[in-house]
C-alpha cells in the first residue's frame, strides 16, 4: 500500500509518518513547507527533497488559482528565500519526475515532495501512484488565523477540495480527512458528539468545518470512501513552537515571559500525539466509510494547570507566568464525547504520565526549536506582532 500523507513534515503528520515508515509501509509525503513544514522533522528518514520543476518560488499558489490576488511585496519574496536558504542547508532538493518519484519510493519507502495541496496539477500526478490518503495539511493557528485568514481559507478548504478531487479520480480505497475538535465550537456543560451541530467561532476553526463538511459531501455525492476525525488538542514532540505546551517550554526554557491569555481557566483536552497517530491507524483498519469520529485524550484541563505543570517540571519559577489580553473569540472549552473511536479499541495515555517526556524531548532536542526561532523571521514578525498587541492585563 502506498500512502499519500498531506503535511507529513509537520508537527503531527511527522509523527505519523514515523510510524507508517517504521510500519514498512510506503508513503508520499506532500508538504508546503510554509512554515510549520520542516525537513528536520524528517531527518532521521530522509535527506532529500524532490521539487517539481513547475513550482513557483515566489508563492505556492498556483496558475489555476490566480484569479485570488496575491499579495507579495518584494521584502516577503526576500524574506521567503532566506527562510528557505536556511531551512533546506545540508538538504538536497532535487526535481520531481515519476522515475525520481518512483526511485525514492523503491529505495527508501519515502519521497517527500515540496508542493502546495491547492497544486491541481501536482496533486492529480501523485494520487495516480496512491491507495490512501491522509490529510493533515492545513493551516492551523487559531491566532495567525485571526490576523489573517486568507492562507486558512485557501489551504484548508480550496486544498481539501483538490485532494477530493483528485482521490476521486484516481479512485483511492481510503481518504481519512483529520479534521479537529474546534468544528463544534465552545462546549459548555456537555461534551460533543459526531452528530452534534458545529459551531465554529473563529477563522481557523470555520476553514477546518468547511473541509470537514466537504470531504463529508464527498463521500454522500460521489461515494468517496472517506473517514472524518475530529482529534482534540495535540500535543508531544516536534510541535511548532506558536502552540500552547511548545510556547510554554521553549520560553521558559529561557527565562522568557509566559503568556497566559486571560484569567488562564479555560480547558483543553490533551491528546498525545501518538494516540492520534495508533487512532488513524485503528480507524483504517476497523473505522466504517463516510463516518465520523471524535479522538479525545481525555485529559481536560485547565490551561493554567498545564503551564504550572511545565514549570515545575522545568525547575523554573510561577513568577514567569505572565496573564495576557484575552484572545478574541476565544472558546472556553473544547469536550469531546468519543464513545465511537473507543468502541473500536482506543485508548490514550494520561496527560501525566507523558507531559514528562514531551517537555525532556524539547529540553534534549534545543537544536530543533532553537533553529526555528533563530531562522523564522516571519515567526518573530508573528510573536512580536500577536503578543505586544495582546500585551495589556485582563
Ligand atoms: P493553542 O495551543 O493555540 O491551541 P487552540 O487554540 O487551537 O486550542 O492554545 C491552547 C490554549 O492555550 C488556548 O486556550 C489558548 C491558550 N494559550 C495561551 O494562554 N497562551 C499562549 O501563548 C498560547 C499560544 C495559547
Amino acid at each position: 500500500m502506498t500512502y499519500l500523507v498531506t503535511g507529513g513534515a509537520g508537527f503531527i503528520g511527522s509523527n505519523y509518518v514515523r510510524n507508517l515508515l517504521k510500519n514498512g509501509e510506503r508513503v508520499i509525503v506532500l508538504d508546503a513547507f510554509t512554515y510549520a513544514g520542516n525537513p528536520d522533522n524528517l531527518k532521521e528518514f530522509t535527506d532529500r527533497f524532490f521539487l517539481p520543476k513547475s513550482y513557483t518560488e515566489v508563492h505556492p499558489i498556483r496558475a489555476d488559482t490566480s484569479s485570488w490576488r496575491i499579495d507579495v511585496d518584494q521584502s516577503w519574496v526576500e524574506m521567503t528565500k532566506n527562510r528557505w536558504k536556511r531551512k533546506f542547508e545540508g538538504y538536497k532538493i532535487t526535481e520531481l519526475t515519476q522515475k525520481s518519484l518512483d526511485s525514492s519510493l523503491k529505495d527508501t519507502n519515502l519521497a517527500v515532495v515540496i508542493g502546495n495541496i491547492v497544486d491541481r496539477d501536482l496533486v492529480q500526478f501523485l494520487m495516480k501512484s496512491v491507495d490512501v490518503v491522509i490529510h493533515f495539511a492545513a493551516e492551523t493557528h487559531v491566532d495567525r488565523s485571526i490576523l489573517r485568514a486568507d492562507e486558512f481559507v485557501k489551504t484548508d478548504i480550496y486544498g481539501t477540495y483538490v485532494l477530493l478531487e483528485a482521490a476521486r479520480s484516481s479512485k483511492v480505497e481510503k481518504f481519512v480527512h483529520v479534521s479537529t475538535d474546534e468544528v463544534y465550537g465552545q462546549a459548555m456543560d456537555k461534551k460533543f458528539k459526531e452528530e452534534d451541530p458545529i459551531n465554529p467561532r473563529n477563522p481557523y476553526s470555520a476553514s477546518k468545518a468547511g473541509a470537514d463538511r466537504l470531504v463529508w459531501a464527498y463521500s454522500q455525492t460521489y461515494g468517496l470512501p472517506v473517514i472524518i476525525l475530529r482529534p482534540s488538542n495535540n500535543f508531544g514532540p516536534y510541535q511548532y513552537p506558536e502552540k500552547l505546551i511548545p510556547v510554554v517550554i521553549t520560553r521558559a526554557l529561557r527565562n522568557e515571559e509566559i503568556p497566559v491569555y486571560g484569567d488562564g481557566r479555560q480547558v483543553r483536552d490533551w491528546l498525545y500525539v501518538q494516540d492520534t497517530a495508533k487512532a488513524i491507524d485503528l480507524v483504517i483498519e476497523k473505522g466504517r466509510i463516510g463516518e465520523v469520529y471524535n479522538i479525545a485524550g481525555r485529559n481536560e484541563r485547565e490551561n493554567i494547570y498545564v503551564v504550572k505543570t511545565i514549570l515545575k517540571l522545568l525547575n523554573k519559577s510561577e513568577r514567569l507566568i505572565k496573564h495576557v489580553k484575552d484572545r478574541p473569540g476565544h472558546d472556553r472549552r473544547y469536550a469531546l464525547d468519543d464513545i465511537k473511536i473507543r468502541e473500536l479499541g482506543f485508548s490514550s495515555a494520561r496527560f501525566e504520565d507523558v507531559i514528562e517526556d514531551v517537555v525532556k524531548w524539547y529540553v534534549d532536542n534545543k537544536w530543533w526549536w532553537e533553529k526555528i526561532l533563530e531562522m523564522d523571521t516571519e515567526y518573530k514578525a508573528f510573536v512580536e506582532r500577536w503578543y505586544s498587541e495582546n500585551a495589556e492585563q485582563p
